[in-house]
């Protein structure tokens, strides 16, 4: 069971979806239990009218506040906003525990009509994840692919994710989790702390985004 922290929006919808056609069962947190009972309906209309819905047994949606989502999931995915990240989690701190946390967060900000990187004091918005849950595990993944893509039904996904963290047998579990949605290739991409360049790298792809009104990814190549 997969739990999602602040699922309502695109970007846990996105994966939640995804998932879901991948026949994992996911739990959509959110602070209001209205928000995220909304989000897991809407889940199951948009599994009802993907083309590929019927073709395979699909897994089940639910939504919860955050606190019981983390209790009621096996692993956790924070898809919450850079600026809310410490917050959040310091409030879910002892609900999460030592459970696997994928942290999919970029630290972006859009101002005065530019995209750019927020710094981060930790390196990276995954280790500053890590040390605000010192007991869970956290492993970095999904920064690199477009909530819109994911939402799309109609659209393929057909990307490279490449997963950061400390801890080897999370991060091939969290590999082998991503390469479940169709079209993902998950690449170890070394420990946490090099989780910051893959957060930065959505900066850049963001730009391109605005640049060629596109929803870029990347494919890392000569594996
Ligand atoms: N959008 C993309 O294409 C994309 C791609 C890669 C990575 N990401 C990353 O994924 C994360 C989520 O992206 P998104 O576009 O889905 O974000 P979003 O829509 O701005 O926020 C997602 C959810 O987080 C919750 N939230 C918002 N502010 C919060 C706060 N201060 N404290 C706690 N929860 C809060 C809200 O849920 P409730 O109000 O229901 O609690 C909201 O629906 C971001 O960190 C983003 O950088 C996004």
């Amino acid at each position: 069971m997969l739990s999602f922290i602040g699922g309502t929006g695109p970007e846990g919808l996105g994966l939640a979806f995804r998932f879901l056609l991948a026949g994992e069962d996911v739990i959509i947190g959110s602070r209001s239990a209205e928000r995220a009972a909304a989000a897991a309906d809407k889940l199951k209309e948009m599994l009802a009218s993907s083309p590929s819905g019927d073709a395979t047994p699909s897994g089940t949606a639910q939504g919860m506040e955050n606190e019981q989502a983390v209790k009621a999931g096996d692993d956790i995915i924070i898809t919450v906003p850079f600026g809310g990240q410490a917050d959040i989690l310091a409030l879910l701190r002892d609900a999460i525990g030592d459970k696997l946390v994928v942290d999919t967060v970029v630290p972006v900000k859009f101002a005065k009509g530019k995209i750019s990187a927020i710094p981060v004091e930790e390196g990276s918005a995954a280790e500053q994840a890590q040390r605000v849950l010192p007991e869970a595990t956290v492993i970095s993944a999904f920064q690199n692919l477009s909530a819109e893509t994911l939402m799309d039904p109609h659209e393929a996904v057909d990307c490279s994710v490449i997963v950061c963290g400390n801890d080897l047998e999370a991060k091939k579990k969290v590999m082998g989790l991503a390469e479940k949605i169709e079209g993902i290739r998950a690449i170890d991409g070394g420990g946490l702390a090099n989780s910051r360049y893959v957060e930065d790298l959505t900066t850049l792809l963001l730009n391109i985004n605005r640049i060629y009104k596109a929803h870029s990814s990347i494919q890392i190549t000569g594996l």
